[in-house]
């Protein structure tokens, strides 16, 4: 192999790599969700929405594509067949050509107000839910989702029905959330002080996802709630059926997203493991001396209703910021099951089965 040869050949392999760097940058995102069943840069359909979503969205990228491979290939050519050479006069460049410049804008626009058209048809689709469509109010919060139903039923989890057109009244207790259901095709901000609606009408029964998808704080990332697409109107409204939370599923709502109690790790606040019945150091409020306490019932329950009067010295010296509402938020004997949680998380739990059972006997 000569000198030459040797030469086009890296030529060629470098063109290669260049060309695939380029499609791996266009779709770099492909498959965000980590999704092999989806359809190359989209996780998989789970609505019935999803599919136009999807094909506006490739029909808009395979223009662009046509359009950049194009408009950079035409520039390279440039560059290399009119680059300088050394001895070669420099030639006096063309003026103008009507029917070149026609050719390169009307086409163009003509293919913008067809992309815009589709968008904006798609987008007013989106925003207009169907009138019989079945309400469930989100309400969103650093860093927890809740849900409410028709029937009055709260959850952490969020249940649908499949095939049916579900409208999320979306609102927030703080600062702007986005509510994003990928494989629904469904993404929409949450802003304080308003109510914003997404729709979508699920058509694969099955466990989901829901993210937060506005940065929302430290642990915006971790703002994610389960959902179930239910196969029977039947199963969903078993689902939702209202009752008594448990307390494990109590202190996910309202407690876990600044306390741990799997672990030692020290989130906002300290880690409850181990609490029940353990030595504190505490400090009261404004600083003053650290001193020991035990952590029986009375001090939790206190610790629930009157946040910040005595505060945490266990690992790092906590300030005062958590949630001064849960006295008037949760009800009494949530409260009490807490503790229970709190006291002793298995028994708290064997407890509260035993109790589910004697209802159901009854
Ligand atoms: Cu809520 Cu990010």
């Amino acid at each position: 192999m000569n000198l030459r040869s040797t030469a086009t050949a890296i030529g060629r392999r470098a063109w290669h790599v260049l060309a695939a760097l380029a499609v791996t940058l266009m779709t770099g995102c492909g498959n965000m969700m980590g999704d092999v069943d989806g359809n190359w840069q989209m996780p998989i359909q789970a609505s019935k929405e999803a599919a136009d979503i999807d094909w506006v969205y490739y029909f808009i990228f395979w223009i662009c594509l046509f359009y950049f491979v194009h408009i950079m290939g035409a520039m390279g050519w440039f560059m290399w067949r009119y680059r300088r050479i050394p001895g070669k006069e420099v030639e006096e460049s063309p003026h103008h050509s009507l029917s070149l410049e026609i050719a390169w804008s009307i086409p163009p626009i003509l293919l913008c107000v067809v992309m815009f058209y589709l968008g904006f048809d798609y987008y007013m689709q989106m925003s207009i839910p169907p009138a019989d469509a079945i309400k469930i109010e989100v309400q969103a919060e650093k860093w927890s989702w809740k849900f409410r139903y028709h029937n009055g039923a709260e959850s952490d989890e969020l249940h649908i029905p499949k095939d049916k057109p579900v409208v999320f009244l979306l609102t927030s207790r703080d600062v702007l959330h986005a509510f994003y259901l990928p494989k629904m095709r469904v993404k929409k901000d949450i802003v304080p002080g308003r109510t914003t609606k997404a729709w979508t009408t699920a058509n694969r029964a099955g466990d989901y996802t829901l993210f937060c998808a506005e940065y929302c704080g430290r642990s915006h990332s971790m703002m994610r709630a389960p959902v179930t697409v239910h196969e029977t109107e039947a199963g969903w409204l078993a689902a939702i059926r209202p009752g008594r939370a448990s307390p494990e599923k109590l202190f996910r709502m309202n407690c876990s997203s600044c306390h741990s109690i799997d672990t030692p790790e020290i989130l906002t606040g300290p880690s409850l493991k181990g609490i029940g019945m353990s030595k504190r150091q505490v400090a009261a409020g404004g600083g003053a001396p650290t001193k020991e306490v035990l952590a029986d019932r009375a001090y939790l329950k206190e610790s629930i209703l009157r946040p910040g009067a005595l505060l945490s010295r266990m690992g790092k010296d906590f300030k005062d910021e958590m949630n001064k509402t849960f006295a008037k938020q949760l009800k009494p004997e949530q409260i009490e099951s807490l503790v229970d949680y709190l006291l002793d998380p298995k028994k708290a739990m064997e407890k509260f089965e035993a109790e589910l059972k004697k209802a159901e006997k009854k």
